[in-house]
């Protein structure tokens, strides 16, 4: 029998990438979007979190795999003269995860199988003044992944961190960025997918992020907040 895929957030340009690579694989697909336009889709809002019980619950079957694609982009100045869209941010890229996870390892531990797929980023790894409150959320989806992978291994439930670097999707078109850089969705779905079967820990899909990363890291803070990163 095929194993079943959920993807939350399946209208994202990376999630889109995903379905296909995982259909391929030959997983059935639950495709979990705001406004669902066809019967393969199901209604899911990330910020309507009393209805994230029953969303699990009215699951067809217990995916195997889940996949959290969703996510909204806020930064530059929007993050210090927005604060209402900035709170709203955060309530859609941290505690979105944190609710719909919560309801959802449950079932997949107590089967006691299964794959967690976060899509976070590298903007988790440090505060930079160019977009802090979306960083502070996604590092907060980082910790609370890694957490929930050291709570959910003894039982059976492996999770992913994926941090893809820039991506060619709806949510940079504003924005272009240097090819070197750059990963399309295709790249994102490749790299999830060798990592769901590897059971890879934490993903940079271009492995010069990797490196970009180490270094932002390692910048003094003194010299760090003169810089416009
Ligand atoms: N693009 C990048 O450079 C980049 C880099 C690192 C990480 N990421 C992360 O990767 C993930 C996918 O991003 P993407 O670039 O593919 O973005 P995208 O094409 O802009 O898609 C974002 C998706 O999130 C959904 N969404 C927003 N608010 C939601 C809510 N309240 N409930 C349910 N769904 C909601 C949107 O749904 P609608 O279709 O209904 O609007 C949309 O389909 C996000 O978590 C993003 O933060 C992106």
């Amino acid at each position: 029998m095929s194993k079943t895929v959920l993807i939350l957030g399946a209208n994202s340009d990376m999630a889109k990438a995903i379905s296909k690579e995982f259909s391929a694989a030959g997983f059935n697909l639950l495709l979990a979007v705001r406004n669902p336009q066809n019967e393969n889709e199901i209604a899911f809002d990330a910020v309507d979190f009393d209805s994230h019980e029953a969303f699990v619950k009215n699951l067809p079957t217990v995916p195997y795999v889940v996949v959290v694609a969703f996510g909204v982009l806020i930064e530059g100045d929007e993050s210090f003269t927005k604060p209402k869209e900035s709170l709203e941010s955060t309530l859609v890229n941290y505690s979105g995860v944190v609710s719909i996870l919560g309801h959802m390892a449950k079932p997949m531990a107590e089967r006691g199988s299964g794959t967690i797929i976060g899509i976070s980023s590298v903007a988790g790894e440090r505060g930079r003044g160019s977009n802090y409150v979306y960083g502070s959320a996604k590092a907060g989806m980082t910790a609370y992944l890694d957490g929930l992978r050291n709570y959910l291994f003894k039982k059976g439930v492996h999770v992913v961190t994926v941090k893809p670097g820039y991506v060619d999707t709806k949510m940079k078109a504003h924005k272009p960025t240097p090819k070197i850089v750059t990963a399309t969705p295709e790249d994102v779905a490749k790299a999830l997918i060798r990592a769901y079967r590897s059971k890879k820990n934490t993903v940079y899909v271009l492995s010069v992020w990797r490196w970009v990363m180490l270094i932002i890291r390692n910048i003094p803070e003194f010299i760090f907040k003169r810089m416009s990163l």
